[in-house]
């Protein structure tokens, strides 16, 4: 069992500082100014506006000096270069997987996976699907399913795996009339849109019995597998005495490959891949490679950044560094819990959630009371966080029953301080303090696709 840390414990970092970059805080007046530039979406806002930035945990980690060492070696061949040998042979060892393609970032390897595998008039079943996931589901004319247990859509529902596959929905799925139309099965480890939250061991295994039993494969998406695996060791009866290496690799060994955006436990800053069994399906995928990403020994990566990548993966299965990165996640998560704010329970493995329905119950769904929340933290205290909720997932989502408004507190890997989470946890609770006053918003600007990127806002009746 990790050490749990508590507000008056703090988990201790497993590394020490050795490159400084200079944040500061804008004042009041600059960063309501810099609010009404952006249109009340902090994705417009620019990094030197923010204090401390939690808009997301990819891409966003601050690399070694091992790291950055092996950029030092890169082998900029365009065919055939080291550094791809080397990250090759990692992510075989780590995944078992044969055949490894690596692609620019996470969402390339969704498109090529999903341009193969799903059709139009496909269903493709997932725990959540996150939204760029969505997107290229739907982008081939497939239908994207959530199919999470009920308790991921209750924020205070004790589950430790609220990333588990409600299993009686995709048997019923594969066994019914729809069955024949599913051409793969998708499990996201950690579950990003329902809270960083777990898949357990048990559920991975009863999923993969179904796929096997109904010939479907099963394709999982490992962004965050070895904070994941953590949690397995953390949560799961049975799990404590083996290394997350070992719970890795029993979970890829039930799965038919993976895709990984190795901008989040790959602790770099930009890069992914798709691993997998099928030798076929991925000659299938060189050539789309080569069309739409780089030649399969780069993948529309620099050979250096390959390094850095091999050398990340590696680093983030270290136990110390989990164990105070998820250390962090729960202190955080204990600061805010100690003033009464409203989270999601319990706390998952890249960041915590502010339960919006519960932080600001007064105003309504058209208030866009997550954008309201996530402008609100920035206005107080320069901290961005992103909206996980009505904007990003967009009202078709919410017919289909999905209930959760989130503000996304994500904690970017070794790069801030016990000091700036007791800040952050300061600011969410002078607004907490003061949530009768904050205003609604409207949106003005509503693209069509992935429109949390790019919407623009206004207040409320102003
Ligand atoms: N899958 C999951 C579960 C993700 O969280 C992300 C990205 C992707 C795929 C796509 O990877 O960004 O490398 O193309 N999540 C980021 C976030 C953007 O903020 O959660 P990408």
């Amino acid at each position: 069992m990790a050490r749990v840390p508590t507000v008056n414990d703090p988990p201790v970092e497993p590394y020490r500082i050795k490159v400084v970059e200079s944040i500061a805080l804008l004042s009041p007046e600059e960063r309501e100014r810099a609010l009404q530039r952006a249109g009340y979406n902090l994705f417009n806002i620019l990094s030197e506006e923010v204090y401390i930035d939690l808009l997301t945990d990819s891409g966003t980690s601050a690399m070694s000096d091992r790291q950055w060492a092996g950029m030092m070696l890169g082998d900029e061949a365009y065919a055939g270069s080291r550094n791809f040998v080397h990250f090759e042979s990692t992510v075989r060892e780590l995944t078992g997987y044969p055949h490894i393609i690596p692609t620019h970032q996470g969402r390339a390897a969704e498109h090529l996976l999903l341009a193969q595998l799903a059709h139009p008039g496909a269903i493709v079943p997932n725990n959540m699907h996150f939204d760029t996931t969505r997107a290229h589901v739907i982008r081939v004319g497939a239908k994207p399913l959530d199919l999470a247990v009920p308790e991921a859509y209750d924020c205070e529902s004790p589950h430790p795996f609220k990333g588990d596959i409600e299993v009686p929905k995709l048997t019923a799925l594969l066994e019914g009339p729809a069955g024949p139309s599913v051409p793969l099965v998708m499990v996201t480890l950690t579950n990003n849109t329902g809270g960083g939250q777990p898949v357990s061991l048990a559920n991975v295994r009863e999923v993969s019995s179904i796929c096997r039993r109904h010939g479907k494969p099963l394709y999982l998406d490992i962004c965050r597998w070895a904070e994941n695996a953590f949690l397995i060791r953390d949560r799961e009866a049975g799990e404590a005495q083996r290394s997350v290496r070992e719970i890795g690799r029993e979970i890829f060994d039930l799965a038919d490959g993976a895709l990984m955006s190795a901008k989040k436990d790959g602790l770099v800053n930009m890069g992914g891949f798709i691993a997998t069994r099928d030798a076929r399906l991925a000659a299938r995928l060189k050539e789309e490679l080569i069309l739409f990403e780089g030649f399969p020994t780069y993948g529309g990566l620099a050979r250096r950044d390959l390094e850095a990548i091999s050398i990340g993966l590696r680093e983030a299965t270290d136990e110390r560094y989990l164990e105070h990165r998820i250390g962090q996640v729960r202190f955080l998560a204990d600061l805010l819990s100690s003033n009464d704010i409203p989270i999601m329970h319990p706390p998952g493995g890249h960041g915590v959630y502010l339960d919006v329905h519960r932080f600001l119950p007064n105003l309504t769904a058209s208030q866009l009371p997550g954008q309201a929340l996530s402008v609100e933290l920035y206005r107080e205290g320069g901290v961005r966080s992103v909206e996980v909720g009505a904007i990003m997932f967009g009202e078709e989502e919410a017919a289909s029953g999905r209930t959760l408004e989130l503000v996304r507190l994500a904690i970017p890997r070794r790069v801030y301080t016990e000091t700036h989470l007791r800040y952050v946890a300061e600011v969410v609770r002078r607004v907490w303090d003061r949530r009768t006053t904050v205003r609604g918003l409207r949106m003005v600007e509503a693209p069509e696709n992935l429109r949390h990127f790019t919407a623009r806002f206004a207040p409320d009746g102003g």
